[in-house]
């Protein structure tokens, strides 16, 4: 049996939906080191299972299976979930990446660690770092007058100097600091005295309480454009800007241990006095010493990063205020003088993802009162109200962590992620139950249960690695969907931390960025367009097909909102003289956006899988749009049982998938390697066309429960353990 035969959508959409939301839940093993866009490890499970388990696949799904002997790669690995899913199936694995963070990651995945020693260190040092600047994140309680709190979050707004009268003035967005979700009212700043007043209505908050100012939520700064509230100038901002705007501390979230039980709500304040001396004395402090480990590097220019130079970000370290450049500094000097090598590097780790919350880009969510941490989405937003985060992190009384973002945070979800790996485990939903069924004799790591498994990682361009015939019982990638992330780009952020902190010997550290020309993603500054994308992923293609055993599968995930991004893999698909024998539909983002009717989001990924020979289903090869308008039908009724709907725009990558198939389908015999890349995707795109505007096939398409009544469709074979379906042969 094959994934063609025996993959159940509504299944694994199902789980992978659930997972997308809540990920670290069902894949703590994320916790090690933030990577981008991870489809869901649940669909990875799913497509190996289907592959090469036995049995039914609700059934073997959370079962423990073992696969010794089967090698799987991945060339293009990233933070690892389909390599982390085959090792964990007890496969060999072979795992090639461009970036040398996702390197330095997934070993740091698999590689054993022995929890209690690194525990004591994590502790150590927390420990240490609390008696160097515990003092600068407290401050007192207004409400009860007890002294000494600690902050969860300072809010800073940014700052500009009226081009007319030369005085400084707010940038305010607007003035609600907390709506009244997680927080009994909504609490709003008053634009005259700073002061915060809880009200009912944001609409209509009345007075400030200590002022009588007139509250409002709207504030001045809007599209680029604010007033100075001085001279009345227009203002646009960030205008052009050597260095980053200042910031003025305006609202501190404050936990009260004491008060907390009896107290409804958060703790907000306007801060005082001794709030702006900490501040103070944290910044004289910083500016005593002579950083070791904070890095120096200029922001090279980028398609992400330009923003950055808009704002006059020039260097890495100018994304820090000077009390996070103090804990991060001696933070890194304790990891340094930390002996067990296994040990820092984990600590290392930490302190890289930790950044991502320590800097002065991390956005304040008024609605779930934590703050957004810079790579909340995937590029460089400059917020006008910023959050810092205590950057050792609050722990209750019985030690469970309040707030987010800080250390202790960073090494729970840590110690949640090498548990995991010990222990892993499937999460079932039995109505509205979870249960977490524990996979017994599973394990991530270079041994299974002491028996040695292959684990190869290595960092390099894909393009450059030369692999032995019969080497892969199967390819099982997420390739970089064009230009939708600039990994380079966005992990040089932590990676100017990290090499500092852990030297150049690890490989790919050799090198100042992690940015790369070998890097698959479309990017307008270095000027590579589609077409170095399709040659780039034809060529990778290429080499991973011929290293494949007979028959044995490619299987990739992919969603572009543009049909000319699809046009690159079926090219890369053709090139590589494979022919897909399948398109899955399968959530592998959040499913915020699932609902959004009429837009092109989309949280579908198509699953292609793709064989030198092999079959495919009769029922999925079509010759018109009516029939493909079927098909699609059929995708959203199996998709329909997650109990979401999917968006127009879900429903249009749904059908780029399978136009994709078919077009690759239909090409396959007369298709010439050797055309130039412009006119295989001129080919390629004419072929697509060819079933009318994908727009009209999308809105066609609707989910329905007659579709089972469909002579075609009806057998619904993918179903567990129903009929095997009617196959042609290639
Ligand atoms: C979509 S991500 C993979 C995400 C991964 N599956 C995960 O779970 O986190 C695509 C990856 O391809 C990598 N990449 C881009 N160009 C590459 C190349 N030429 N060779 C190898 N890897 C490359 C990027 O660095 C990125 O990590």
């Amino acid at each position: 049996m094959s994934i063609e035969q025996r993959f159940d959508v509504s299944l694994i959409a199902g789980m992978a939906l659930k997972e997308k939301q809540i990920q670290q839940n069902y894949r703590p093993i994320i916790g090690v080191h933030k990577w981008f866009a991870r489809r869901p490890g649940t669909l990875f499970r799913g497509l190996m299972l289907a592959e090469f388990g036995e049995g039914r696949l609700d059934e073997v799904f959370f079962q423990s299976n073992d696969f010794p002997g089967l090698c799987i790669a991945d060339p293009f690995m990233g933070g690892g979930t389909p390599l982390i899913e085959a090792n964990r199936l007890g496969c060999n694995v072979q795992g090639i990446d461009v970036n040398p963070m996702s390197t330095w990651i997934v070993r740091e995945e698999i590689e054993h660690l022995d929890l209690k020693v690194y525990a004591r260190a994590a502790n150590a040092l927390m420990a240490a770092l609390r008696d160097e600047i515990d003092r600068f994140y407290r401050t007192s309680c207004p409400h009860y007058g007890d002294a000494d709190v600690p902050v969860k979050s300072f809010l800073w707004v940014k700052v500009l100097d009226c081009k007319a009268c030369g005085r400084p003035f707010d940038l305010f967005p607007g003035y609600l600091v907390a709506k009244n979700r997680r927080h009994p009212k909504n609490v709003l700043l008053c634009p005259t005295c700073g002061d915060l007043t809880e009200a009912d209505d944001p609409k209509n908050p009345g007075d400030c309480a200590t002022c009588g100012t007139a509250l409002h939520q709207g504030g001045p700064a809007h599209h680029g454009r604010c007033h100075c509230p001085h001279c009345g100038h227009i203002n646009p901002y960030p205008g052009v800007v050597r260095k980053p705007l200042d910031h003025r501390l305006v609202a501190i979230e404050y936990h009260n241990p004491k008060r907390k039980a009896k107290h409804k709500g958060r703790f907000f304040k306007k801060p005082d006095a001794e709030d702006l001396a900490r501040m103070a004395d944290a910044t004289r402090r910083w500016q005593q010493m002579e950083p070791r480990f904070v890095p120096d590097e200029k922001i090279p220019t980028g398609d992400e990063t330009a923003r950055l130079h808009r704002w006059g970000y020039n260097r890495y370290r100018e994304m820090f205020n000077p009390r996070q450049l103090l804990g991060l500094e001696l933070s890194c000097r304790l990891i340094a003088e930390t002996e067990d090598e296994r040990v820092r590097h984990a600590l290392a780790t930490n302190l890289s993802d930790l950044l991502r919350y320590q800097n002065m880009l991390c956005r304040y969510d008024t609605m779930s009162l934590k703050s957004l941490d810079i790579f909340s989405v995937h590029g460089f937003p400059v917020g006008l109200v910023q959050c810092e985060s205590n950057l050792l992190g609050i722990s209750n009384r019985v030690g469970l962590s309040v707030g987010s973002g800080g250390w202790s945070n960073i090494v729970d979800k840590y110690v949640k992620a090498k548990r995991y790996c010990e222990a892993p485990y499937e999460v079932r939903q039995t109505g509205s139950r979870k249960i977490r069924i524990p996979i017994e004799g599973e394990q991530i790591g270079e041994s299974r249960n002491g028996t040695p498994r292959k684990v190869s990682i290595r960092c390099g361009s894909a393009t450059e690695y030369k692999f032995a015939p019969d080497s892969f019982d199967g390819v099982f990638t997420d390739p970089p969907y064009f230009g939708n992330v600039q990994y380079g780009e966005l992990m040089d952020f932590c990676y100017v931390w990290l090499r500092r902190l852990v030297g150049k010997d690890a490989e790919g550290f050799n090198r100042p960025f992690t940015r790369s020309p070998y890097e698959l993603t479309g990017n307008v500054t270095e000027g590579r367009g589609l077409e170095r994308f399709t040659e780039g992923l034809s060529d990778v293609y290429s080499r991973m097909v011929g290293a494949l055993k007979p028959g044995a599968p490619l299987v990739f995930t992919y969603h572009h909102n543009r049909l000319e991004a699809y046009c690159a893999v079926g090219v890369a698909i053709l090139d590589a003289g494979v022919v897909c024998s399948a398109s899955l539909p399968c959530p592998a983002e959040m499913g915020g956006s699932i609902h959004i009717h009429g837009t092109t989001s989309s949280i579908i990924d198509t699953v292609f899988v793709c064989r030198k020979s092999g079959t495919t289903r009769r029922t999925w090869l079509f010759d018109s749009p009516d029939r493909l308008v079927e098909i699609v039908s059929q995708d959203l009724t199996d998709l329909a049982t997650t109990g979401r709907r999917p968006s127009h725009g879900d429903t249009r990558c749904i059908v780029f998938g399978h136009l994709t198939r078919i077009a690759v389908w239909k090409l396959r015999e007369t298709w010439k390697r050797s055309n130039s890349t412009t006119e295989k995707i001129a080919l390629f795109r004419a072929e697509m066309g060819s079933y009318g505007d994908p727009d009209q096939l999308a809105r066609r398409a609707s989910p329905s429960e007659a579709m089972e009544d469909l002579p075609l469709l009806a057998q619904k074979p993918n179903r567990i353990g129903e009929g095997v379906p009617d196959v042609v042969p290639f």
